[in-house]
């Protein structure tokens, strides 16, 4: 039987694509997760979205998109994207939110910057006063491997928060470090709550070195939040 968050993502990204996506659109990006794939389930189910071409910002969104037998574009061919649905780690009431956990934080953005409409779905342990408080595995920075250890020094040194930690993702088992999409390695670097998101994504996306933060902020038009008694929480 499917755990109570499985059924949260799962009604979050259905509702948010029978509320977002109509037949009328012609380019669709797709997130990255957990919750993304049922979003992509109930896409194939709508036999009135199969024509649209879909983009995606992961590995793994590319092979959901292929798998089901959708249109796959790039972003070089379709830089205009009519709505992008992404999964999210932790959203506060502004709609700022952390992203990341997979990796996928930096074809993410790109793909939610072209789209004219950013919708967020998650389940509901994703909600959050303040960011920084229930996602505490830290902010997911993309950095180049060569500078990773200058990143994470000068992420000690910010001028406006100190870390309470800055760790190099490591694969499971410490295999060796994550290595994402683009070749690149992830910090994750932990504040604490942060007071101003916008104001520490702009800092830490300054830093030589650092090609992405997962700090997606003044974004997502709305967000789709599932709960624990099957109904769906819209911020
Ligand atoms: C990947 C992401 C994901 O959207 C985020 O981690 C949420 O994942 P899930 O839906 O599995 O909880 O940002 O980089």
């Amino acid at each position: 039987m499917a755990s109570a968050v499985e059924k949260g993502k799962k009604v979050a990204a259905y509702r948010a694509v029978d509320e977002n996506i109509t037949a009328e659109h012609k380019v669709i990006g797709i997130g990255s997760g957990s919750t993304v794939v049922y979003a992509v389930e109930r896409i194939l189910q709508r036999k009135e979205l199969q024509h649209i071409v879909y983009i995606p910002t992961s590995f793994q969104s590319r092979l959901l998109i292929t798998e089901g037998g959708l249109t796959l574009g790039s972003i070089e061919q379709f830089p205009e994207i009519d709505v992008t649905i992404d999964g999210a780690d932790e959203v506060d009431p502004q709609l700022n939110a952390i992203k990341g956990g997979g990796a996928c934080q930096f074809q993410e953005m790109v793909v939610a910057k072209a789209a004219k409409k950013f919708v967020m779905i998650a389940d509901y342990r994703k909600k959050s006063k303040s960011l920084g408080t229930e996602w505490v595995k830290g902010v997911p920075i993309e950095v180049v491997p060569l500078a990773y250890k200058v990143v994470m020094h000068a992420l000690n040194n910010l001028l406006s928060v100190k870390p309470q930690f800055t760790k190099l993702r490591m694969a499971v088992q410490k295999a060796g470090p994550v290595v994402t999409d683009n070749g690149n390695f992830v910090i994750d670097a932990h504040f604490g709550p942060i007071a101003d998101p916008h104001k520490l994504g702009q800092e830490i996306k300054l830093l030589t070195g650092v090609l992405e933060v997962g700090l997606f902020c003044r974004m997502a038009e709305i967000a789709y939040f599932g709960e624990e008694d099957g109904s769906v929480d819209i911020w």
